[in-house]
């Protein structure tokens, strides 16, 4: 009977709890470190020497200009890519919208 009411109070406290890490801005964070950040900085700043090498001004993707740009053009450029930026190719449609989520974050109040 004990270990009945453990179950349950375990059950609660992962339903409690989930929200607070399935949150789709973590997931990502996650994956734009992984797959972004190499080149667009931790927190979408852009990297001097990336700009550099590919002979582009790469703007903040919290600036206004970026963030502008509609949720499906921002899923395009990760997947299909833009001008000097090629698309990148393992990231899923839920992938996409985690780092879309992600993205959000950055813009400039
Ligand atoms: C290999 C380096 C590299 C990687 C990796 C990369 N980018 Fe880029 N990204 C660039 C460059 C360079 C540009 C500028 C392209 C241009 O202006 O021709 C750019 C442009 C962009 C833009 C358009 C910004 C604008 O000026 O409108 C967005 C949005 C963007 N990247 C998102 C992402 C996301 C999201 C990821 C990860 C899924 C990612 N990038 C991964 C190099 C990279």
């Amino acid at each position: 009977m004990k270990s009945v009411v453990s179950m349950l109070l375990v059950g609660f406290i992962v339903l409690a709890v989930t929200p607070l890490f399935a949150g789709d801005t973590a997931a990502g964070r996650d994956l734009f470190g992984k797959k972004c950040a190499s080149c667009h900085g931790a927190s979408g700043e852009g990297k001097d020497s990336v700009a550099k090498v590919f002979k582009v001004e790469m703007h903040n993707l919290g600036s206004k200009e970026v963030q502008a740009k509609s949720d499906a053009d921002l899923k395009k450029v990760m997947i299909d890519g833009m001008g000097k930026m090629k698309g990148i190719k393992d990231v899923d449609a839920k992938g996409s919208d985690d780092i879309l989520a992600y993205m959000r974050t950055f813009a400039k109040k």
